[in-house]
């Protein structure tokens, strides 16, 4: 028991050996609580939360641009490198772009990322200036992830949007405009001191494109031509394509080499260079770590140590956090439950209900929320923020029922790595082995479950995807035997296993193997599986009676 250890000892002993490869903080710091983040502000990308998001956005005189994510979710930290790619050279558009993300992960952000609707992660939205949320307006979302295609969206929607008047003007000029009339509608030869015109044929972007990768130069405005004759408006030929208007009311024709956005921004650029200009500096910063503040405090390490060097265990720990985060943060991030979705509900808390693994009290909350949402019948339905209220209100009036807070045998050994999905797939096991020694339910009826589960409320992407298609090519909907069930879920298990051992979201010290390791069970491999052995050694593992309650806060665990 951990308790029973004294943490001094502990938090010395094990920050020695593990400081080596894993914890940043010095003991004095460890005890302190840090949220680690995939970003930071020195990679262009703001962290927003429920306090800040909503402010942010309606407050905003510039466009949006923000990444919902689940931190869990291992497409979300497959993604961050390219994400922080696309922030860097972002940055060079700040004037009319902020680059931000959300952790749909966190609680605190449960009812937000219900509010835009965030059902799968990584979720890219772009937000007008001044955006209001309202039943219609959610924000537009950015489907494409490669950063070439995001660019071009990026684009298309900013250089339709009339900014307020410091800000770049994506309008092209009217025949009425000229030296005049383009001076007033700028901060003349105090902000601005160049107006830049460029012709953009019909079906080109070189007029648009200019004015973007000219944001790095607030000294300018750009203004497009969509009629090479205007340029006779300031005195010039209209065989014209790129021009200069100064501060003294010079107009000069520039010669861009070629009609190309880059020759077009090397013209200019060498102009104002060779005036003296310099553009603003771009984010050349050494890039941020890929993980900020991370650190084990004494009892995590410990964990990991007994997890790592005991029995293969199942810890009553991390069922409850698998629980406790369905509840809380999974289920009332959706904004309605009907029809299909209201029947994947109802089936999941009656599958908790029957094979329970809380004590007293989180037997009775999940009684309750069962009860409540399976009288709700097939044509009702029930909204999210309802059923956070359900349980919000049932919790108040029972003895806590989630206290350990933490994972013990899902414990990660650095950040983002390990927890809730890690505790899904142990409550999963659990539950197809416990259904074997019942018969309450059809067999079947537990893999339909997590089907449910993960077609209607799991919020990583990858991973619904993969499952879906498993499903599918397995046959998930034919099993129909107890014992199979539990050995479909394993080998399915395997299969993931396999597809992402060694990338970047495996925990080094937990690495994924094809389970159970011959270390684990011996008899299972002969040499090939023995889907006998393996049968019995999961039911053993998995059994509810050889729940492990070690990292419980209290000495019994349960009671
Ligand atoms: C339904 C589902 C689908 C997922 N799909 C993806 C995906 O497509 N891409 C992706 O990147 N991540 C996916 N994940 C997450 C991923 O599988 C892991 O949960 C995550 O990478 C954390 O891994 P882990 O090392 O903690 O071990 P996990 O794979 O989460 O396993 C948890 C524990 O279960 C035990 N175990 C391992 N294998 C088996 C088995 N075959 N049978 C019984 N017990 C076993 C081990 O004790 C292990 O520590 C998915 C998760 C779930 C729940
Ligand atoms: C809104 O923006 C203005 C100008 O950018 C700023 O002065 C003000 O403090 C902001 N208000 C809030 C609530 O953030
Ligand atoms: C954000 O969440 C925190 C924690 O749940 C809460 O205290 C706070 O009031 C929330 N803020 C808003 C604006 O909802
Ligand atoms: C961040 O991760 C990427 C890919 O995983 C890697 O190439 C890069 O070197 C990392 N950067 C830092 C600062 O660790
Ligand atoms: C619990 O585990 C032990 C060994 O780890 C095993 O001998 C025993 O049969 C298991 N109990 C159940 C009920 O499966
Ligand atoms: C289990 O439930 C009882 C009440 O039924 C409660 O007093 C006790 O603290 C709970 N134990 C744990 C570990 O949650």
């Amino acid at each position: 028991m951990i308790h029973s250890l004294r943490p001094h000892i502990v938090l010395a002993l094990l920050l020695c050996v593990l400081c080596i490869d894993i914890c940043v903080a010095d003991a004095t710091s460890a005890a302190a609580v840090i949220e680690p983040s995939l970003y930071s502000p020195e990679d262009n990308v703001q962290i927003l939360n429920n306090d800040t998001l909503e402010e942010h956005l309606y407050n905003s005189s510039t466009c949006n641009f923000v990444q919902f994510i689940n931190y869990f979710c291992g497409d979300c930290r497959r993604y961050a490198h390219t994400f922080k790619q696309i922030a860097w050279r972002l940055y060079d558009w700040r004037r009319l772009l902020t680059v931000s993300v959300v952790d749909c992960a966190q609680e605190r952000n449960v009812q937000i990322c219900r509010d835009y609707n965030i059902r799968q992660t990584p979720t890219l939205r772009l937000f007008p200036p001044h955006f209001q949320r309202n039943e219609q307006q959610i924000g537009f979302d950015v489907d494409p992830h490669e950063p070439a295609a995001i660019y071009t969206k990026l684009a298309e929607y900013m250089a339709q949007i009339k900014y307020t008047p410091e800000l770049p003007n994506f309008e092209p000029i009217t025949a009425e405009d000229n030296q005049l009339t383009l001076q007033k509608s700028v901060d003349y030869c105090n902000t601005i001191s160049y107006i830049v015109l460029v012709y953009q044929p019909v079906g080109t972007t070189i007029g648009r494109d200019l004015i973007l990768d000219l944001l790095r130069w607030p000294i300018v405005a750009v203004r497009q031509l969509d009629d090479q004759l205007l340029f006779t408006n300031f005195g010039l030929e209209p065989s014209n394509k790129l021009a200069l208007i100064d501060c003294g009311g010079n107009a000069l024709a520039l010669q861009p080499a070629a009609d190309s956005t880059e020759a077009y921004v090397a013209s200019v650029t060498k102009y104002l260079q060779t005036v003296g200009h310099m553009a603003e500096p771009q984010l050349v910063t050494t890039p941020a770590p890929n993980v900020t503040k991370f650190s084990l405090d004494g009892e995590q390490a410990a964990i990991i140590s007994t997890v790592l060097h005991g029995q293969p265990k199942v810890y009553r720990a991390d069922l409850e956090q698998a629980i406790d985060k369905l509840l809380h943060i999974e289920l009332p991030k959706v904004q309605v439950f009907k029809g299909e979705n209201m029947l994947a509900l109802q089936q999941l808390l009656k599958v908790l209900r029957l094979f329970n693994p809380l004590n007293a009290s989180g037997k009775q909350l999940i009684n309750r929320l069962s009860d409540f949402v399976n009288s709700i019948d097939a044509s009702g339905e029930l909204s999210g923020v309802a059923f956070q209220m359900q349980v919000e209100n049932h919790e108040r009036k029972l003895p806590k029922v989630f206290k350990s807070k933490r994972y013990v045998g899902c414990i990660a050994s650095g950040p983002f790595l390990r927890g809730f999905t890690c505790s899904l797939w142990t409550l999963f096991h659990y539950l197809t082995v416990e259904s074997a020694k019942s018969t309450d339910l059809p067999p079947g009826a537990v893999l339909a479950t997590i089907h449910g589960f993960a077609k209607h409320f799991f919020g990583c992407g990858d991973c619904v995807q993969h499952f879906m298609g498993m499903a599918e090519r397995r046959k998930l909907f034919e099993v129909k035997n107890a014992d199979e069930q539990i050995l479909w879920l394993w080998e399915a298990h395997n299969e993931v296993n396999e597809r992402i051992a060694g990338d970047s979201t495996e925990d080094p010290k937990f690495p994924k193997l094809q389970y159970p390791s011959q270390e684990l069970c011996e008899k299972c491999h002969n040499p090939t599986w023995n889907r006998k052995e393996v049968l019995a050694f999961l039911k053993c593992v998995y059994d509810k009676k050889n729940l492990s309650s070690y990292g419980l806060p209290t000495a019994n665990g349960y009671d």
